[in-house]
Order: structure tokens, then sequence, then C-alpha cells
């Protein structure tokens, strides 16, 4: 059928061009006065996947894949050997409806698929998607679960939507094959929330290009904080049963446990959060203590947002002597525990900690005094645990000032944006560097951590 338009003769009706020819012209007008609502009414259909991400579930031969439609689909992954053939593997999961809490009510679907009987150190060519869209084919290796592996981590904090300096060189790295693994210590897209989510959204397709290839770890931060967290807790998919606030996982020789800093200081969502994360941290270290559990894997790394100590030229929680994160807090009933004696009580080694935007190193500590293993070396069999901050990979709020007359447990400090690495060697060396964005990847500062014995006798 053909229908040939001509311009709109005056009075004939009320708007747009008139059909002529095969239909009569009360009809054309009435089809024509429908317009623009047929055109409002026709939303994109969105099967496609997107914002593909890994997380490791802590099961030795395993790997998660995480990504988002915005329609409901299946959730499949398609994965074969690299060299071998593809696809020849498939693997299905779930989706769960996440409806974020903005005016909008934007919904989406977060699709969870776990691969497991991976051969370990493996590399694996995957896509994910179902019959009605795939994303784009990425690979990963699968990590390897001896404990004589020596994974190499890149570390970091605050890495938002705008101004994510540090992105570029972290993606370029990672698609290098310079990480085993990425752990993001809190404060996220700056935020995940806002614009209806829309930030959360680009922000999980920027970090694609590291995410869908190395398993990306995290823990929560303020700025996740937000409707209780509910972005952060429905888009990630660690270890655990806690919606990703809190659990730990084993990798060469190093225990890691990630914790959520924010039950301190969000007590409207929870005070008893708190004790419940505290009760758990307790159980997990002594499990992690047992003699036969801390000779195959005797170093105990933690992670979380928010320091006990810092020099930042700020009112933050960790530039005051009481920080909640470290004595707790007496202000509520029944008073709430802090971290520092317990971690302390149970020998962990290294704690990772962002949320000031500047890299600082302490020297080794406890109770506000620097227990250096010796004046020479410092980090050789250190007296206490040793802590950095990492939270300079770039945000829309620009890096922070530091103090100028910093406490003697500050050894170094920098206000360059950048990001560290970390390498677990072995049993007794653990080494550690950090990386200048501003000056184009300049390793600035690195220390090497040396330990004959791990655990609390350490410290004697
Ligand atoms: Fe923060």
């Amino acid at each position: 059928m053909i229908y040939r338009y001509s311009p709109r003769p005056a009075g004939r009706c009320s708007s747009g061009p008139v059909l002529i020819k095969m239909v009569p012209l009360h009809a054309a007008c009435a089809l024509l006065s429908l317009a623009p609502l047929l055109v409002l009414g026709h939303r994109p259909i969105w099967i496609q996947p997107e914002q593909v991400h890994l997380s490791y579930p802590g099961v030795p031969g395993s790997m998660r894949v995480t990504w988002t439609t915005f329609n409901e689909t299946e959730s499949k992954v398609e994965y074969g050997l690299l060299g071998g053939r593809l696809f020849e593997l498939s693997a299905k999961g779930g989706a769960t409806l996440f409806v974020d809490s903005g005016e909008e009510k934007r919904e989406m679907y977060i699709h969870r698929v776990t691969l497991t009987d991976l051969k370990p150190a493996a590399t694996y060519v995957y896509h994910c998607g179902s019959d009605e869209g795939w994303s784009d084919v990425f690979s990963f290796t699968a990590l390897n679960d001896s404990a004589s592996f020596s994974p190499r981590f890149a570390l970091y904090g605050d890495l938002g939507n705008k101004n994510p300096q540090s992105l570029a060189r972290l993606q370029k790295e990672t698609q290098l094959g310079m990480y085993d693994a990425i752990l993001h210590i809190g404060d996220f897209a700056y935020d995940l929330h806002e614009d209806n989510a829309r930030i959360g959204d680009e922000f999980m397709r920027q970090i694609q290009s590291i995410a869908a290839y190395v398993p990306y770890m995290t823990c929560p931060g303020n700025h996740e904080s937000t409707y209780n967290f509910s972005n952060y807790r429905n888009r990630f998919s660690m270890p655990g049963q806690t919606e990703s606030l809190w659990y730990s996982w084993n990798l060469g020789s190093a225990h890691i446990i990630s914790l959520s800093t924010e039950v301190y200081f969000y007590l409207e969502f929870g005070q008893e959060l708190i004790f419940r994360q505290y009760e758990w941290l307790m159980k997990d270290l002594e499990e992690a203590n047992k003699p036969e559990n801390r000779a195959v894997r005797p170093w105990i790394i933690t992670m979380g947002h928010r320091p006990m100590y810092c020099s930042d030229d700020d009112q933050d929680d960790c530039t005051t002597f009481d920080s909640y994160v470290r004595l707790g807090r007496s202000d509520v009933e029944p008073p709430a525990p802090g971290l520092e004696d317990l971690f302390y009580r149970y020998g962990v080694d290294v704690e990772l900690w962002a949320h000031e935007h500047t890299y600082e190193r302490l020297w080794p500590v406890y109770g506000d005094k620097v227990y250096n293993g010796s004046k020479e070396q410092p980090y050789v069999n250190p007296k206490a645990p040793v802590h950095i901050i990492t939270g300079s990979a770039g945000c829309r709020e620009k890096t922070d000032m530091f103090n100028p007359n910093p406490r003697e447990w500050s050894a170094f400090r920098s206000t360059d944006y950048g990001y560290t690495r970390m390498q677990v060697v072995n049993a007794t060396h653990l080494y550690l560097e950090q990386v200048s964005d501003d000056q184009y990847g300049k390793v600035i500062d690195s220390i090497w951590v040396e330990k004959e014995k791990h655990g609390f006798s350490a410290w004697l």
C-alpha cells in the first residue's frame, strides 16, 4: 500500500500533514491525533547485558559473573578455556529485580551466575546474557587456590564517575594482566544512587573494563549510604550472606576480611549491626587463627572504608583520638566496641583503608603508639599492624589536604592521585607500593613487610 503525503490544507484537521487517496480523511485525522501518544508510549526494550563484573565467591575453582539488564531476561554464561572450543560450557543463574528508591523508581534486573569447577590458573573466555542478547566477549583467569600462589592486587577507594583520574591506567594495567584481583575500599561513583541511579549505571559501565576481567572485591563506604546502602547491596555480589557488607575470603597465603566501617556512623539503619559485625569478625578471626589455618594463610589483611588513624586536615573520624572505628562508641547503649583491640588481639598484619583522598603509610601502630620492628627495619617483624590509607583514585571531590604537623605514626604521605599495588609474595614477605597517576605511573613509595611469625605472639 502506498501513501502519499501533501502539506496540510488549511482547515481540514487539527494538525500534521494529510494522508490522501487510500484513507478517508476523518480516519487520517484520528490517527494523526494519536501519533504523539504512540510516540510517548513506546519505550526501548533493554535486553542487552551491560555493567558486567566478576567477583570471587570464596570457593576454590569458582567465579561469579554479575550484570544488568533493564528488562527481564534469563541469566546465562557461556564460557570455555582460552584456545579451546568457544562457549563449550554454560551455566545458569538468576536475576533479582532491583527498584531504586529515587523519584523515578527505576527498575533493573541484576543477574548473577556462579561458575564452578574451574581449573586453577586457567584462562577462560566468556560472554553473559541470554538467547535474547549476549554481552561482548571477556576473559578471566581462574584464581589459583594454592597457598603458594603470590597474588597481585590493585587497591584503592574513592573512585567516582566524574574525575576518575586513575581509571584509565587501572584499566590498561588490568588488561595487561598485572592484577589477579582488585580491592575497591568503599566510595563508588559519587554516588551510585544519584540521578535515579543513572550515575551508578554509568560507573558500573566505566569499571567494566577492569571488573569483567578480574574479581572486583568491595566494601561499603559512606557514599553508598543513601536508601540504606541499597544500590551497593544490590549491585555487588560478594561472598557470604550479608549482601556484600562484611565477608572474608582466602587467596594465596592471605586471609582477607572486608568490613563495613559505616555501621559505626549510620545508626539509623540499625545500631545492632555494629554488634552483629563485631561478633562475626571475632568468629572469623578465631577461625583464621586456628593453628592449622594460620599455618596455611599466615597473612590476615583487613579492608574497611574509614581509617582508624590519618593525618588529613579535616574533621574526619580518623583525625580524632577517640575515633569510633578505632575505639568504638561509648555514646550508645550498650557501648559498642571498636576494632583496634580486636585486630591487635588476633594478630591482623595489614589494615587497608580509604575515605581520605590521599595516600598515607603508617609505621606499625597500636594504641596511638609506634611499634616498629627495629629502628633500621621498621617493617621487619613489626610489633603492631601496618596501616595503609589509599583513597586517592579520583572523584569529583578532588584530593584532600594534610595536617602540616602529623603524629609520629605517619611515615609517608602523598596528595597525588593514584592507587596501591600489593603482592602477597609468600608466608613471610608482602610487598606494597604506591603509584602516582599525577606522575604518569611513577612508584612514589614502597615497602616490604617481613614476618617470621604471625598472630598475637608476633607482637611480643
Ligand atoms: Fe568516604
